[in-house]
């Protein structure tokens, strides 16, 4: 097979791009390891920032986004049991974030590709990246059953996540890992119940961080802070909402609505970063060049910068024969990454409990809180980072 541009990874990074290129005339062929059940099983973070909606818009995307989703204009943050909102509208200059799971999301921009009649390819094994920093063209391979098919392209997107294929194809000593591990995970639990506030609650108590999220009006999405020894099966429903309940103010609790989980499980924190994020004719994006911890709710946000670098360097490239976008693209890229990693860190300090930290740290994360809600200044920071920075 021949394409312009193969994209390895049908997440939502790779969909998304397909898509946006498709609309402009640039022909894409997307490679994703499992089957399209698979991917939409997969239960992912659900705030969409400012500019990953409009580029949804743009991608033919939108409709259902636009009447399912709900737009927050802020949400509140319980410090030890006393609740105070934070009004991202006023603090941001008048911008939003969208609640919409990523999971509809990929969902949408599945059909949108199906009824563009785009190429994405399920279920391929052993992909394979070749002549990525020669002088003639890459090509990929992989195998379908026990045939190999190559496909001859211009350039590859890794959009791969986090474990795939298409970082580990630049060679170490290009490669430079930037990493930070958090000594606790998130106990996330969905649930058919009302969700217990209109607004997202971050929660910081004694006892740990919890989040309340939502999908919809009839489905819930919350979490608690866990140490990283715990498993899933130490934590019966019941458990959950008895520590997610000591962990909110009162009255929160009082109207907490409880039902079964209809998913459960723990995932660590982390923050991660590779560099540089294009290696000849292979570019990065999405979470396999980049992770964070959910706290600030950076995840798919920070992919949305890549998708919009790339689809606009693409744009460049094949129809105004200029490839400034394509050399910059490493360099512009990992700058807002750099700041979703550091807001994304700042979130997680300023609300989880640190096993063991000292005194004098613990001050300084109170005075952090404290301060914050003084000042117009801290509030602004935090709106303008939470909405999403400008491309
Ligand atoms: N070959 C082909 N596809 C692969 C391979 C491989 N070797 N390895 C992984 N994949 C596929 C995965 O099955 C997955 O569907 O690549 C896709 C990557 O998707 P995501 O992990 O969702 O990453 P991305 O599209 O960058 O999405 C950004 O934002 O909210 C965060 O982590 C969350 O998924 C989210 C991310
Ligand atoms: C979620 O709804 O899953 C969610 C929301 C906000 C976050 C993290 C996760 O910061």
């Amino acid at each position: 097979m021949k394409t312009q541009i193969c994209i390895i990874g049908g997440g939502p990074s790779g969909l998304m791009l397909s898509q946006l290129l498709d609309r402009k005339g640039i022909e894409t062929i997307v490679l994703e390891k499992h089957s399209r059940e698979y991917v939409l099983g997969r239960i992912r973070a659900g705030v969409l920032e400012h500019g990953f909606a409009e580029l949804m818009r743009e991608a033919g995307c939108g409709a259902r986004m636009d009447t399912e989703g709900e737009i927050h204009d802020g949400f509140e943050i319980s410090d030890n049991g006393v609740l105070r909102r934070v009004d991202l509208k006023r603090h941001s200059g008048g911008s939003s974030v969208v609640v919409y799971g990523q999971t509809e999301l990929t969902r949408d921009l599945y059909d949108a590709r199906a009824a563009a009649g785009g190429h994405v390819i399920h279920n391929v094994e052993d992909v394979v990246l070749h002549d990525l920093n020669t002088e003639g063209k890459p090509w990929v391979t992989y195998r379908d059953g026990d045939e190999i098919v190559r496909i001859d392209c211009d350039y590859v997107i890794g959009a791969d996540g986090f474990h795939g294929v298409s970082r580990k194809s630049i060679p170490a000593d290009v490669l430079t890992e930037y990493e930070k591990l958090y000594p606790f995970g998130w106990l996330g639990v969905l649930s058919r119940t009302k969700p217990v506030n209109p607004e997202l609650i971050y929660a910081k108590s004694d006892r740990g961080f919890a989040l309340c999220s939502l999908r919809s009006q009839v489905l819930s999405r919350y979490y608690i802070q866990v140490p990283l020894s715990d498993k899933v099966e130490d934590w019966s429903d019941e458990a959950f909402w008895d520590e997610l309940k000591a962990r909110l103010p009162d009255e929160v609790a009082a109207r907490l609505e409880t039902g079964p989980s209809i998913e459960k499980s723990i995932a660590p924190l982390r923050s991660f970063v590779a560099e540089p994020m294009r290696w000849g004719s292979l570019f990065l994006a999405g979470d396999a060049a980049h992770i964070v911890p959910p706290t600030g709710a950076r995840g798919l946000n920070s992919a949305a910068s890549d998708i919009y670098y790339l689809y606009h360097a693409m744009m460049d490239h094949y129809l105004k024969g200029d490839d400034t976008g394509l050399e910059q693209y490493s360099q512009k890229a990992l700058a807002r990454v750099w700041k979703a990693q550091r807001f994304s860190w700042w979130m997680t300090s300023l609300l989880h409990r640190f096993p063991e930290t000292p005194g004098y740290d613990q001050k300084l994360q109170e005075t952090e809180l404290a301060y914050l809600f003084s000042s117009d200044a801290a509030l602004a920071s935090l709106a303008e980072n939470y909405v999403g920075l400008p491309f």
